[in-house]
């Protein structure tokens, strides 16, 4: 009997511990995973001042795409692509991902249009 029961403690040890490792782990997760792109700082200082997050969320589509969605779909993408999409943000448009309208933002300037853009691909999960 008792060469049964103690290797069935020593499992059942086992498998608490491990729960508790990992809970730790994703709790740190987040703060670890933040890119440190100078870039980020200056797009999610200009995506709070402006009015983008009343149509958009991070992580789940909103009046507009997430962005997240926004990121997979230009991952990689090179200068001119970003100047493309800073230029959008600007103009306003709408067709590519749906038949919602995104209003013009005249006012900004296309150096901070694209910093925003960059922040918005740097969210790619
Ligand atoms: C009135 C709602 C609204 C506001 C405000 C808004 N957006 Fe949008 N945005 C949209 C919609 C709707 C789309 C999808 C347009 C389309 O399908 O072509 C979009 C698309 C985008 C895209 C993807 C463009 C593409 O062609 O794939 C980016 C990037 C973006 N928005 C960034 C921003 C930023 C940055 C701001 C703030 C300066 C902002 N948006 C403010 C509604 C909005």
């Amino acid at each position: 009997m008792k060469k049964v029961i103690l290797p069935l403690m020593a499992l059942v040890m086992l498998a608490s511990c491990g729960g508790g490792t990992s809970t730790d782990e994703k709790a740190a997760t987040p703060v670890a995973e933040k890119p440190k792109d100078p870039a980020y700082e200056k797009g999610l200082a200009l995506v709070a001042q402006n009015d983008c997050l009343t149509c958009h969320k991070i992580n789940e589509p909103f009046t507009g795409p997430s962005y997240s969605q926004v990121a997979d779909k230009y991952a990689g993408a090179d200068a001119a692509k970003i100047k493309e999409i800073a230029e959008k943000i600007i103009k306003g448009g709408t067709g590519v991902w749906g038949s919602a309208l995104m209003t013009p933002h005249a006012s900004l300037s296309p150096e901070d249009a694209e910093a925003m853009v960059k922040y918005i691909l740097l969210l790619k999960k």
